[in-house]
């Protein structure tokens, strides 16, 4: 039995409904993580909740420390992420309140260490296919019946923030075919990835950005109401994929997520 774990986002703090919680300090020698890591039972699943911007929300998203906390989770036996993100909307057809499973990303962070490797241990691991597609199918199986819409498939662009796009830079990301931007998720997807895990982004829609004719710009006030609304929606939906995905894997990532390694190109220090 694997342990799942959540990294929540904007407007995502807890998970109600954890019976036997801990609040746990774990080491990393990559640093320190956004915060203590929430650890409990949710029915017959054990999880790991771990706020990104830590409580309080005093991390930006160029000031996490995103090696730390892969490696946390990884370290308390987490084998899944399940990974809750506040996007702008970068599409007509996908309002603030939808969600979007991620199965593509566009990197345009500048000054994020994004890998384990280097100092003389190189490798080169597979991202073309950076989320793991059977959590994407666990997800979409337990949104069937919900109030809100969950799109299966996006490309998420991961810009460098704080500040929010420019409209030149907001309409450049629509051509180049991006659905959802955000300022978190593409460190966290290859740094997973090394580590041999199953991960994927719950992208959760609230703002058209800054392209769309008409519309307020991006705005703090806005963003924040929406963040609450979606965030009761993101729990019920992680209660009713938790299940599922812990019974999925008793075998091993049809994606070979979980011995990623194996497929990569690694060089030996000596
Ligand atoms: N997070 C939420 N909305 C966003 C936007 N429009 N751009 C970048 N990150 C966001």
């Amino acid at each position: 039995m694997g342990i799942l774990g959540i990294i929540g986002g904007s407007g995502l703090y807890d998970m109600p409904g954890l019976e036997d919680v801990r609040h746990v300090g774990v080491e990393s020698p990559f640093g320190a993580p956004s915060d203590l890591i929430i650890r409990g039972r949710l029915g017959s699943v054990e999880l790991a909740f771990l706020p990104r911007h830590g409580l309080g929300h005093r991390l930006s998203p160029d000031g996490i420390n995103y090696r730390a906390n892969i490696d946390c989770l990884k370290r308390l036996g987490v084998t899944d992420i399940l990974s809750l993100s506040a996007c702008g909307s970068l599409r007509e057809d996908l309002p603030p309140g939808d969600f979007v499973l991620v199965d593509q990303f566009i990197d345009r962070t500048r000054a994020r260490p994004l890998s384990y490797f280097g100092n003389g241990l190189v490798a080169h691991i597979s991202m073309a296919e950076p989320t793991c597609a059977r959590l994407r199918s666990d997800l979409a199986k337990a949104a069937e019946g919900m109030d809100f819409t969950l799109h299966p498939r996006g490309t998420y662009l991961v810009m460098e923030g704080p500040q929010f796009s420019t409209r030149a830079e907001s309409h450049l990301y629509r051509q180049w075919g991006a659905d959802l931007i955000g300022m978190t998720n593409l460190p966290e997807a290859k740094l997973a990835r090394e580590a041999e895990m199953c991960y994927l982004t719950i992208g959760m829609v609230t703002d058209y950005d800054c392209w769309r004719e008409g519309e307020a710009h991006v705005d703090v006030e806005s963003v924040l109401k929406i963040l609450m609304d979606n965030a009761s929606k993101a729990q019920n939906l992680v209660a009713a994929a938790a299940p599922l995905i812990m019974e999925n894997r008793q075998t091993p990532c049809p994606s070979g997520c979980d011995r990623a390694l194996e497929m990569a190109i690694v060089t030996h220090p000596d």
